[in-house]
This record gives C-alpha cells, structure tokens and sequence, in this order.
C-alpha cells in the first residue's frame, strides 16, 4: 500500500500527516475544498518534507470530482480528516454537519466501493464517549454521545462496521483523538488558528501573543484535583504517528477496528497553563467564569489497546506540546 487520499489534507491533523506520511515512505495525495484550511500549507509541507505532494481542490460531497480523480490516481487506501469539527458549531448547525460529517463520507464510501479501494482509516473523537463512567477510557465504554458533532462520528463508525461486517475484503480502523495540540517541531507548521475556535490551546497562544488580554477559564469548581477541566492533551506529531502505526497493521487486520489515541494522562486547565508559562516565560493571565455547556469535567484515554495491537505509543509530554505550539505562532506571526 503507497497511494494514500489524504481527504481534509490541508488541515491541521491532515496536513501534520502528510509529514509523518512522506517521511514513511507512503505518496500522499491530498484533496481539501479549503473550507477550513489554505493553500500555502502545501508550501509548508514542501518545505518540511522536500516533497510537493499531489493536492486537488475539491469537495468530498462532489461524486463527479472524486470519480475523475479516481480514475486519475492509483489509491491503495484512505486516510478520512475532511469534516467540520466544531462541536457548538455542530448543535447550532446540526443539519450542515450531518451533510458534510456522514453524507460526505457516504459519498466518499461509494466512489471507494466503485473503484475497489477497501481499506480506510477514520478520524472519530473521544466525544463520542460523553461523561466518562470509568477513568481512564478504555474503548470499550458504552457510547454517549452528546452533541451532533459526537452523532457524527458514531454513525460513520457504524458505517464502516456494516461495510465490514457485509464484505470481509474491507478494512477500517476508527481513530478516537483525544486532544491534540502543539505543532511540527520545525515551526513551520501548525494549527492556523482561526477566530472561531473555541479549543484552550489556541486561546492560550492568543493570550501569549497578546492578541486577548486574558484566558477565561470555564469553571473552578469540578471535583477535580485544582478544580478546573482535565483532558488528555497529546502532541499532534504523536497523533499522526498514531496513523502511520495503524496503516502498516491495516493490510493483515480483519474487519472494523477502533482505538483510542490519548496519552493515558489527565492534565488540568491551571496545569497546562502552569507548563506553559514555565516553557515560554509567557504568563497567561486568566479568570475564572462559568462552566462551558456540555462540558466534560475529566476526560483521559485507556490508550493501552493502541499500544499493544498497533505497537504505538504517545512518546512527548506537555513540555513539547507548549514549546512546539508557542515556536509556531511566533514564527507564523498568527
Ligand atoms: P481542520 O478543520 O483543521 O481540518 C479539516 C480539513 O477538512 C480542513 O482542511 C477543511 O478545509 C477540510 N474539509 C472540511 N470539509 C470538507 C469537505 N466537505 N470536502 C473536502 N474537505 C473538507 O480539522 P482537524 O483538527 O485537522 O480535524 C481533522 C479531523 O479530525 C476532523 O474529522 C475532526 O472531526 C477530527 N478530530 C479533530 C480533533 C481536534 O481536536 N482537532 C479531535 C478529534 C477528532
Ligand atoms: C479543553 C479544556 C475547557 C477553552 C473539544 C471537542 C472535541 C475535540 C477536541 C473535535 C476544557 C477548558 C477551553 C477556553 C477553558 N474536537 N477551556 N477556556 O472541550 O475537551 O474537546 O476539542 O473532535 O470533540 O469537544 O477541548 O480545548 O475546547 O477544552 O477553560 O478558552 O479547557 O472547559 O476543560 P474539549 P477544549
């Protein structure tokens, strides 16, 4: 397997992928309607790697683009990134999430089928989980999804469980992400941050670059170590390797399976800070407000599922997450 569609490519996981891709030996080929990315990432990419992969602009909802582009390239397989990943976005716009989220893969799964590439690999999210009833998270939790965006990614997960299940020839593996953060090592690369995040990282950096005068963070009072949320952050380089691991088992594994990719280690809002402004020398001055809606109070992964099967596990610590994620912006001038 060599050819790999990278769909949402140009994005902040997909585009850190294609690194780790390239660097592995596979061909990325990149399609992304830039909905939530831009075209001078496959410059970045180029100038990491040495190596322009193929990108065309395109929507995964379009049949006739895919289909042209299946009979251009050789695909041996599919890494799927491209979807909307907003959550508070998702239950405001549940219907636009649900076209891009699961009718967009639907598309993608039939054009798959059409030209005989049977082996995918999916970005699902731990938010499919909802309020942990065990800590840490093993994959085996009962699902509990909270939001449209978390209904999304279990529809998909079951989509290509039934595809498995009704034509052993297919193999998926279902990706549950934690919470990535940081950026490539280079500084070259990173999450472009847009205005309407609402993850802690990029308002971190917002608060180091100056760009907002103070971080508010949701809630002191969950019945937690300092009060404040935990989560398992792990370091996008890592997450993505994640992904190269789950390629090579992807040949010799039987059907639909899921991992969870996390570090194992719950790290609180106050914690993360703390690590940063020891890293960057940047202090972030905060205040606590209201707890978020829907907010989680601890979330952290049993990753031990990844580490056996895959051989893979989360190698950097909050101390490169900040170091890489701060280098980034600063050379980005975001
Ligand atoms: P991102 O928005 O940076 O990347 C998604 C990419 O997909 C963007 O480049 C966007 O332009 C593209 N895209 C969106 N809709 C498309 C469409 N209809 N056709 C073609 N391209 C389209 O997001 P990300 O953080 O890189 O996340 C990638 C995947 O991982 C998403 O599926 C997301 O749900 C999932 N995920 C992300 C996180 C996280 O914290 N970032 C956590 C869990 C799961
Ligand atoms: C982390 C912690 C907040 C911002 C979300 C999605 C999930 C996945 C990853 C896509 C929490 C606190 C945050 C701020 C804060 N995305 N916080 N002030 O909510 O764990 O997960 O992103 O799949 O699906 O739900 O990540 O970074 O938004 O929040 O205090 O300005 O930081 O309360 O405890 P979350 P997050």
């Amino acid at each position: 397997m060599k050819n790999i569609l990278v769909t949402g490519g140009l994005g902040y996981i997909g585009s850190h992928a294609v690194i780790s891709l390239i660097s592995n030996n596979f061909q990325p080929i990149i399609i992304d309607n830039l909905s939530n990315s831009r075209l001078d990432v496959l410059d970045k990419i180029e100038k990491i790697s040495g190596i322009a992969p193929k990108f065309f602009k395109g929507d995964i909802r379009d049949m006739e683009f895919l289909s042209n582009l299946f009979k251009l390239e050789k695909i041996d397989g599919v890494i799927h990134f491209a979807g909307l990943k907003d959550v508070s976005d998702s239950v405001r716009n549940p219907k636009k999430y649900f076209d891009v989220n699961v009718n967009g893969t639907k598309i993608l799964i039939k054009q798959l089928k059409k030209f005989n590439v049977k082996k995918i690999i999916f970005s699902s999210s731990a938010t499919i989980y909802g309020e942990p009833k065990t800590l840490p998270i093993p994959e085996s939790h009962p699902i509990n999804t909270i939001n449209p965006y978390g209904e999304n990614k279990v529809a998909v997960e079951y989509i290509l469980n039934d595809l498995c299940v009704h034509d052993d020839e297919w193999k998926a593996t279902s990706l549950r992400y934690f919470n990535p953060i940081g950026a490539h090592p280079s500084g070259i690369l990173g999450e472009i941050i847009s205005k309407k995040t609402s993850n802690l990282m990029p308002h971190i950096l917002n608060v180091a670059l100056k760009k907002t005068s103070q971080l508010d963070i949701y809630g002191n009072d969950y019945n937690t170590k300092d009060g404040t949320g935990i989560r398992d952050y792990i370091h996008i380089m890592d997450l993505v390797d994640g992904h190269i691991a789950a390629l090579l088992k992807l040949d010799d594994q039987k059907g639909h399976n899921v991992f969870n990719l996390g570090t194992g280690r719950g790290v609180s809002v106050l914690e993360l800070i703390k690590v940063f402004t020891k890293v960057t020398d940047q202090e972030i001055p905060y205040q606590f407000v209201e707890k978020r809606k829907g907010d989680l109070s601890e979330s952290y992964a049993d990753p031990s599922k990844a580490e056996r099967e895959l051989k893979w596990k989360a190698e950097k610590g909050l101390i490169e997450m900040c170091e890489d994620a701060f280098r980034w912006v600063c050379n980005e001038k975001i």
